[in-house]
């Protein structure tokens, strides 16, 4: 049996058949799980799916809606250029393809953000298309079974795999396979067999033609990434508070967080009751909150938050800004970590709250 329908006939017999995106044909709904979990874990990804069908149940309701109204059902999931370029691609859609989706891999691959790996499991498991799939867990089983060196991310070795790829389905391979079960079986044997540490190559349904697995190379391929030290941003956050509120500001789009609601921010260096006093507020008690780390994928950024409070809610600010107290602040799409800090700040009482002097009680 050639390698295509071996991993086929796995996946039908011992993959996973019952995640939430499976057992449908509609392009929408793929679409959408193949975006979420293009960074990020099938559990996680659960439940943001759902609550995201339940407000854009198709391609017309996420057209209409602002993309205002879509982040919410994004926020804490992250990578949120994803969720702008999905908008994005439903408006394209609508405009350019009469709202139904593109018919095959190569039209789906010209939407915003969309790439061929992405495009190929979309026709794939939508219309059975027989594109190959290559994303990051593919690329290790392929760098195994054939044997491929060199960093999976360099250009050179992408064109190797996807060459490979096309070769699995190509001259009468993978004849007549069910194209869904060969890329789901991909991706179910990249996640559950052949992992990175400690790969259960016993039970690999191409085990007996796996290169690394005759060589004893499983730990040596995919060759790693030359490691670089990720770069490093310190930023200042302010948190202003008001009579029970916050001040959030939306954040600048495209950016990080870009289209986010999130904590006005300045300069490291600076100090937070310039910082204040630059939004065109008075600075009263000044308290330092503790400071936290974020992991973006190109750098890490050191936050070193500030609660600031101050006497009159009048702020100058050029973008969006809102006083939000703990239940308006809850209904608003925020960054994971920053939504940790209020959250946790509301929990405890704010700060200035606490500080209040008691009431005056009689002379
Ligand atoms: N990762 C990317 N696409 C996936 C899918 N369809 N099922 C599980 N994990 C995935």
């Amino acid at each position: 049996m050639d390698f295509a329908t071996r991993i086929a006939t796995w996946q039908q017999r011992h993959g996973r058949h019952d995640l939430p995106w499976q057992n449908t044909r509609d392009p929408y709904r793929i679409w959408l799980s193949e975006i979420m979990l293009q960074q990020t874990q099938v559990s996680t990804v659960i439940p943001y799916y759902e609550r995201f069908l339940e407000r854009f149940p198709d391609l017309a309701a996420l057209a209409a809606a602002d993309q205002e109204a879509v982040m919410p059902y994004w926020a804490g999931l992250g990578y949120y250029a994803r969720a702008r370029n999905l908008h994005r691609c439903a408006q394209d859609i609508v405009q350019h393809w009469g709202g139904s989706f593109p018919p095959d891999a190569s039209s789906i691959a010209t939407l915003p953000g969309i790439g061929r790996s992405t495009a190929a499991a979309i026709a794939a498991f939508a219309y059975g298309e027989r594109s190959p799939i290559m994303d990051g867990n593919v690329k290790r089983v392929f760098a195994r079974h054939f044997g491929v060196a060199g960093d999976p991310a360099r250009r050179e070795t992408e064109i190797r795999l996807w060459a490979l790829a096309d070769a699995q389905l190509a001259d009468g391979a993978g004849h007549g396979i069910d194209m869904a079960a060969y890329t789901q079986g991909l991706m179910d044997l990249g996640a559950t067999i052949c992992t990175r540490g400690k790969p259960l190559c016993d039970r690999c349904p191409v085990r007996e033609t796996c290169v690394a697995r005759r060589d004893g190379r499983q730990a040596e391929l995919p060759t790693p990434k030359a490691r670089k030290v990720a770069p490093e941003r310190r930023t200042g956050m302010l948190v202003l508070g008001h009579e029970g509120r916050i001040l959030l500001e939306q954040r600048p789009s495209p950016g990080i967080w870009g289209g986010l609601w999130s904590l006005p921010e300045f300069d490291a260096g600076l100090d937070a009751a310039a910082a204040c006093a630059a939004l065109g507020a008075s600075p009263g008690t000044v308290f330092e909150l503790a400071a936290f780390s974020h992991t973006f994928t190109h750098f890490r950024l050191h936050v070193r938050p500030w609660y600031v409070a101050v006497a009159q809610a009048r702020i100058e600010q050029e973008r969006p800004w809102q006083w939000v107290d703990a239940e308006a602040c809850a209904r608003i799409a925020l960054p994971a970590p920053v939504r940790k800090l209020v959250d946790g700040l509301f929990a405890a009482g704010l700060p200035e709250a606490l500080m209040a002097p008691a009431a005056a009680t009689g002379p």
